[in-house]
Order: C-alpha cells, then structure tokens, then sequence
C-alpha cells in the first residue's frame, strides 16, 4: 500500500462496529438460551473467528451481514468440536473462550496465527487454575496452543497484576459456571463490555459503577463480581462503532491541516475513552454531539478539526481506557510541537506485535524524534515527517496508524503487510480515501 500527503480530509463517516463488543455478543448469545440479535456486527476476521469456533462448537450462528442471528444452545449446550479450535489473530477469543471451556463436560484444544503463539496466556491459564481449571500449554511455554480439559469450577478472588479486560472477562465467564461467588480486582479499571453485557443477558454481576462519560476512571483498583448463573437470556445488541477504529479518523481530523470530520456513532464508555481526554489535553478541537444510550453502552457523533496540537504526558490509571490507541496517539505526538511521555505502558510489548519497538522503529524511519523507554517512550514532537518503508508487522492497528501519518509526511510512504486491517476495519483505505476524494483532492 503507497500513501502520500493527499490534502485535507473532510465529511462524514461512520465506523464499522465495536470489536470487543461484537466478541462478547457472540459468545454470551452462543451461552444464551433464545436467539441473540446483533446489529452493527464487526465483519473484521477477529470477530469472524469468534463465530467460527462457536459454530464448531454446535451454535447455529446466522451472519447476514449487518445483523448477526445467534440461536444459543444455552449455558450447558456447547458440544465437543471436532477439530482445533482456530482464533486467527484474536486474544480475545484465545483468552474469554478459554474460561468458558475451562467448565464444559469436554475436552478441547485451541490455537491462532504466529502471533497468537506467541502472546501469553500465563495471565489466565494461572486464575483459572485456581478456580480448579486444568488447562496445558502444549508446548510448555504458556502460550497457545491450549489443550483445555472441561471440569468443575470454584469461585475465587483473584487480585490480577495487570489491569486487562481479556484477564477479567475469562475468570467472570468461568464465574459463570463455578460454585460461589468469583471476583476479580484489577490495579485500575478495564474496559467494562463483559460487566454491562452480561448483566443484559441476565447474569448477576455487580461492579464499581461509572456514571458519565468523562468521570473520572478509578485510580485505587476495582472489583468485579459475578455469582453462578443457572440461564443467560438471547438479547438484541446495539453495537456502537469502534472508537479503537474512530481513533484513526480523529487522529487524521486534528493532524492534517484544513481537515474536519464527523465521526458517527462512536462508543464513548468511559473504560474506553482516554484517547478523548489525551486529544483534549493536546489542544484538540474536538466536540461530542449527540450524546446517547447511557444505559447500555454510551455514544456520541465526534467532530473533529485540524489543531495545532502539543505534547503531554499520558501514564497510570488512563491507560486500559486508550491502550489499543496509543501507536496513534505516539505518532500524533510527533507530528505535535513539544514533548510527550507515555509511560506505564508495559502491556504495548504483548500486543499482536511488541508495539513499543515497532512504533520506536517507524516512526524513527519517518523521521520522528522518539527513545524507547521500559513502559512506553518519549517522543520530542515537531520534527518534519518524510515517507518512509513502514513494517506493519502485520499488525492493524500498526498499519493504520501509519496510514493516517502519512498525510501529515513529504513524499511515499509504504506500508508492508497493509492488507492486515481486515483483522478489526476491513474497508479502512477505501474509507480514508473517500474523505479525501469527496473534496475532489485526490
Ligand atoms: C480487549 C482488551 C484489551 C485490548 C484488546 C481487546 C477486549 O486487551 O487491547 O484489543 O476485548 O477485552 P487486554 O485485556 O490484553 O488489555
């Protein structure tokens, strides 16, 4: 994929639907007894795997493009696949289906792409054996593939080291199935669709609430908890778009000069949206419109306009709320004037590539001013971009962001391994294109 600075990008979108929320309505509709009906599924091959290994699993699952049917087998109804189970590229399959299979009257072995292969699995494989869950790294290096022998489970409390949504999720379904309560406290709160989803579909779930949007996320650790359940109940499901995609489109908006875009439909729970707060602590002209569905999952329409941005300082409790945002937000900060930190930040080195080394590696490529650090890096802003070679290391979320610095780069830029967007966006160019295209500028 070549790319150049193409001029402003102006108009409307809207972005396909939330990953994480997409995974989550699957799985808790394949548990569910009744149909799940899901608008606004992501088509990204992610959430495609998730349905695959359910479908494997005896769910009849009809993907009719934008709306997705689940008729759940209910909680006790999965049947035994006949082969591996594959989840691609996706830690959230991996990691949630492992504590759903932690409690099945079957045995079942599941594994992913290279990069899957490589991504720990220490981090659930340890909480759920302590819940009484017999699971086996197969190659003995906590990582996939998994051989997981379906058993009984215990409740627990579990006190997790990191604060990660995948982590919580998989101990609060196998909670699902255990014999008492089970809890899990994390050093700051994580993004929160399995909470509020499963509490839609009946679950009895109980969390350290957070009210508006923009309150401010918890600083001292936070508890989720979830008694046994004996039926979850087929719901329809909303999914907002992805602000992990918006992100994209916000970044483009403030950092090419004469942009402005409408954003549409936006997920702003608070778990999630950190990016907004960073945005607003750059200089951002950025303005949510249309605030809605604050019981459900928040959303709001986005408008953006170039700004003059600066740098900033983004580490501690804000972090789970934009962790999948940060490669867009380093290269933001090098196109800004000024310094930037980003520090507590560990967790970028475990994601689909180590995203501190690989960010520190392009955007040094694209010219940037960047140091790695041990949990993040510091990025000294304002010097000018060129075209570069980019290495997506078939991340998405690499390739994307790339993408959009391009408009803000002198010369080519092109992107190895570009085709891997289709794992979360896989329209992501065309769309890029159109807001430009539709000024008549390309
Ligand atoms: C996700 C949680 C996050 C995020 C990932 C999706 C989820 O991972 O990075 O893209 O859907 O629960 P961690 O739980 O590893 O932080």
């Amino acid at each position: 994929m070549e790319l150049k600075k193409w001029g402003p990008l102006r108009g409307e979108i809207t972005v396909p639907g939330d990953k994480s929320i997409s995974h989550r309505a699957v799985m808790f509709g394949s548990l569910a007894k009744g149909t799940t009906e899901i608008h606004g599924f992501l088509q990204g091959a992610d959430c495609l795997s998730t349905i695959s290994c359910f479908e494997k699993m005896g769910v009849s699952i009809e993907n009719k493009g934008d709306v997705v049917l689940v008729h759940g087998n209910g909680l006790h109804g999965l049947k035994k696949p006949e082969t591996i189970l594959d989840c691609g590229n996706s830690g959230t399959t991996t990691r949630l289906i492992s504590g759903i299979l932690s409690a099945q009257d079957f045995d079942v072995t599941l594994t992913g792409d290279a990069s899957i292969q490589k991504r720990p699995m220490k981090r659930i494989m340890e909480p759920l054996s302590r819940m009484g869950a017999d699971i086996t790294s197969i190659r003995g290096n906590d990582c996939a593939p998994l051989l997981i022998r379906g058993t009984k489970l215990h409740g627990i409390h579990y006190t997790s080291k990191v604060a990660s949504a995948q982590v919580k999720s998989a101990i609060l379904l196998a909670g699902l199935y255990a014999d008492g309560i089970t809890q899990v406290t994390e050093p700051f709160v994580s993004r929160n669709h399995s909470e509020r989803m499963l509490k839609l579909f009946g679950a009895s779930v109980s969390t350290e609430e957070i009210e508006a949007w923009d309150s401010v996320v918890s600083t001292e650790g936070t508890t989720a908890s979830i008694s046994p359940a004996t039926q979850l109940y087929g719901q329809k499901v909303m999914v907002p778009g992805d602000i992990s995609s918006a992100a994209y489109f916000i970044a483009a908006g403030l950092m090419v000069p004469g942009s402005e875009i409408l954003i549409k439909n936006v997920g702003i729970n608070p778990t999630r949206d950190g990016l907004l707060h960073v945005c607003r602590a750059m200089g951002a002209d950025l303005t949510l419109l249309n605030v809605r569905g604050q019981e459900g999952e928040p959303t709001a329409d986005i408008l953006v306009r170039h700004s003059a941005l600066h740098g900033t300082t983004v580490g501690g409790a804000i972090i789970p709320t934009l962790i999948d945002e940060l490669p867009m937000i380093a290269a933001m900060a090098a196109a800004a004037e000024g310094e930037t930190r980003i520090c507590d930040a560990g967790e970028l080195k475990v994601k689909e590539s180590n995203r501190i080394a690989v960010m520190v590696e392009n955007l040094t490529a694209m010219g940037a001013d960047v140091t790695e650090t041990e949990d993040g890096m510091i990025i000294r802003g304002g010097k000018p971009l060129h075209g570069a070679v980019i290495n997506s290391h078939l991340d998405h979320r690499i390739a994307m962001t790339f993408a959009v610095t391009a408009q803000c780069a002198e010369g080519l830029t092109t992107i190895q391994g570009a085709d891997c967007v289709n794992i979360s966006y896989p329209r992501f160019y065309e769309e890029l294109m159109g807001l430009i295209q539709k000024r008549g500028v390309c």
